[in-house]
């Protein structure tokens, strides 16, 4: 997969693209992330990329020309073309559906947007998609960018969580995962629970199951619509609410 990312600051990817599980995906070549400073494709001898907003009001927007310049031109580069995802906080709200869709796709151009927004037109005529990462308002694009590429690259193949997705992780099959614990057995005298040290691995299965049925009620009740639950986990996920 290759991801192309349009940004006024591509220094704020250094760290976290070279940093553990991402890091070493993008290293061994799993996936390809390309930066580009739309400042590059401004055409005045200062380089303006943002002006202010027609109508008034606070904040300034960014210009359609470099913005558009910089798509068409990147977008352009190699084949195929790919989707073109706008990061906004008007956008569909990210979610692991969404990532799964989204790294389904051979290519990514990912647009971080900055200023108050950018120009109406270039979102209308030029973005596929908008991503929102949260409803909640960031300084720009980028940070979301970030999220999304993290969640993107370690579903592809040969990256951690890519094999997982049939297992227990978070959000895979719509439950939350399981309580996990390591070495000692006893930490302060707070005990592992005596099931994980049976060495029986169908009660293990059997307790890690109704842990994650327990901990989605109580936590993200929400979520249970979406589950298919057994007659009997939909009573656990019941119990679970009623004493939370
Ligand atoms: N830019 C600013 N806030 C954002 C958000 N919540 N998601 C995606 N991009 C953003």
């Amino acid at each position: 997969m290759r991801i192309d990312v349009l940004t006024l600051f591509p220094e704020a990817f250094s760290g976290p693209l070279q940093a553990s599980i991402l890091g070493r995906a993008l290293a061994g070549g799993i996936a390809e992330v390309q930066l580009h400073n739309i400042r590059d494709w401004a055409t005045d001898k200062h380089s303006i990329v943002d002006d202010y907003a027609y109508g008034g009001g606070p904040g300034m927007v960014m210009k359609p020309e470099p913005l558009a310049a910089a798509i068409e031109d990147v977008r352009g580069r190699v084949e195929p073309r790919g989707r073109t995802v706008l990061l906004t906080p008007q956008g569909r709200v990210l979610n692991q559906g969404v990532i799964d869709e989204l790294a389904a796709e051979q290519r990514l151009v990912l647009v971080c947007g900055h200023y108050e927004g950018v120009d109406e037109r270039v979102r209308e005529h030029l973005v596929d998609d908008e991503i929102s990462i949260g409803d909640y308002v960031l300084s720009g694009g980028e940070i979301a960018a970030l999220v999304l590429i993290d969640a993107v690259v370690r579903r592809q193949p040969g990256t951690l969580g890519s094999e997982e997705s049939l297992l227990e992780e978070s959000h895979s099959d719509g439950l939350l995962e399981y309580p996990q614990y390591t070495r000692p057995a006893e930490f302060r005298g707070w005990r592992v629970p005596d099931i994980l040290l049976s060495g029986n691995h169908g009660e293990i299965a059997r307790w890690r199951r109704e842990q994650r049925i327990v901990r989605t009620a109580k936590r993200r009740p929400d979520l249970l619509d979406a589950v298919a639950l057994s007659d009997e986990e939909r009573r656990i996920a019941r119990e679970a609410t009623d004493n939370k």
